[in-house]
């Protein structure tokens, strides 16, 4: 790690988009050296949840607008797509996957539409009422999140198709201009007064980072230097995380099938993906974030219980049988969160059906493509998509980090957050009494309760 901030260089390439792809190849301690210097930082303790509302309402009060939904809102046919032929498509495709860029290309200068608001007749008006997750649920979860990422260091697949391996870094001012909605103060009431008296001091720091001086801003590369940092602008490393209660090894299950009915075929036992706990640390903080965003879970439950009634069945009994962590409500089996980094067109082959995606945090752009039905769909945090990600390509649009550093630590940028269940989990699970991965080791061992 080269340079400080006092040693500035003429030489040294600023430019975000060529910094962060340089960062994409450093190896070995340059490497841990950059992602050392990029970590998520840890948002400020002294916030409780954002609203202490018991569990037993807000189910009762998603469930109540979700049926609402159910009955109202408008349902949309599109000549000429069938849902069916979409999903025999074999796996994903170069082709296709250049095909679905060229028509995210063409809907670029489009406006993005919203398809699923309810609507509240108010004298002749048509009001539209947001029926997403509710803003103080979506705000916490933002935070836990990061909080969750400060110990799970975000991690880049070269594999990974959905994004660009080149995209290491996301630059942000470290001082906004625009405060984000939770500082002005609607958290305030929910601290006791000693906490605010010290929240005050604390919130003198705007930007919580007055120790960048001391911390390296450059990098070197193949005989250039390149800065991430200086004294207006930071960067975070970037990557997905997979919080999964139940999976196979990548490569050791079959081919993807997404009938549920397939034959079973030979399969190696389940295990929780190797995020759940990384180490003792992680574990911790997993088991806290599924704690702190049981609420957020709760909501997409309900979500889902209307929207695929018969699918939830099914996944409700596979996440009963398939549960590691049980502070996650379910019934999806697997969490992917995407932190900071854009989203190519793809599909998710080993999706088992109907997947729930939703975005957090401080960012302009970011619309939803779903290019085989050519939408383009306002997106915004809170928004929530239930869609059979395994069968439509999708891709998020260009979007940018918005404001700085929050007085509660919170760095900008989109969050995305996928819940899903992998199909051959579903498989595996199918048929299997509740605690059954726990008590079978994942199906190596006999039960455990016999
Ligand atoms: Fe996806």
């Amino acid at each position: 790690m080269a340079g400080r901030k006092s040693r500035k260089s003429r030489r040294a390439v600023t430019e975000a988009n060529e910094v962060a792809k340089h960062a994409s190849m450093l190896t070995g301690t340059a490497k841990t050296q950059l992602l050392a210097a990029t970590s998520v930082p840890l948002p400020k303790r002294r916030y409780g949840p954002a609203k202490q509302r018991k569990q037993s309402m807000l189910q009762r009060t998603a469930a109540h607008i979700c049926n609402y939904w159910l009955q109202t809102a408008p349902t949309f046919r599109i000549p000429g797509v069938k849902i069916e032929q979409l999903a025999e498509r074999s796996k994903p495709s170069k082709a296709d996957k250049s095909h679905a860029t060229k028509v995210m290309d063409e809907m670029a200068d489009w406006e993005s539409d919203a398809f699923s608001a309810k609507k509240r007749r108010q004298t002749n008006a048509v009001k539209l009422a947001f029926d997403g997750i509710p803003p103080d649920i979506a705000e916490d979860a933002l935070y836990a999140s990061q909080v969750l990422h400060h110990f799970l260091r975000p991690h880049k697949s070269k594999k990974d198709g959905r994004h660009d391996f080149a995209d290491f870094l996301m630059r942000y001012k470290r001082e906004g201009e625009v405060e984000a909605d939770e500082d002005k103060g609607k958290d305030l009431d929910l601290r006791d007064k000693d906490e605010d008296e010290d929240q005050d001091d604390e919130d003198q720091d705007q930007g919580a980072d007055e120790d960048w001086e001391d911390a390296p801003t450059k990098f070197s590369h193949a005989g250039l230097e390149y800065e991430f940092a200086n004294e207006y602008e930071n960067s975070e490393c970037t990557g997905v995380s997979h919080l999964v209660h139940s999976w196979q090894m990548q490569g050791h299950h079959g081919k993807a099938q997404m009938e549920l009915t397939a034959p079973k075929v030979e399969e190696s036992p389940l295990k929780p993906s190797a995020d759940m706990f990384r180490n003792a640390q992680v574990a911790l903080a997993v088991r806290w974030y599924m704690k702190r965003t049981s609420k957020l879970a709760l909501a997409l439950k309900e979500m889902f219980k209307v929207a695929y009634p018969d699918e939830f069945n099914i996944y409700e009994k596979a996440f009963e049988a398939g549960v590691w962590e049980v502070a996650d409500p379910g019934p999806w089996l697997g969490r992917a969160i995407v932190w900071k980094l854009n989203v190519l067109p793809h599909r998710d082959g080993l999706d088992g059906g109907p997947t729930a995606i939703f975005c957090l945090g401080h960012f302009s752009g970011g619309e939803a493509y779903l290019t085989d039905l050519k939408l383009k769909l306002w997106y915004r945090p809170g928004d929530v998509l239930i869609f059979r990600a395994g069968d439509l390509y999708h891709a998020v649009g260009p979007w940018k980090a918005e404001g700085g550093v929050t007085a509660r630590g919170i760095t900008p940028g989109r969050v995305g957050n996928v819940f899903f269940s992998p199909a051959h989990s579903l498989r595996a699970l199918k048929g299997k009494s509740a605690g059954w991965m726990k008590s079978t080791a994942g199906g190596a061992l006999p039960s455990s309760e016999s």
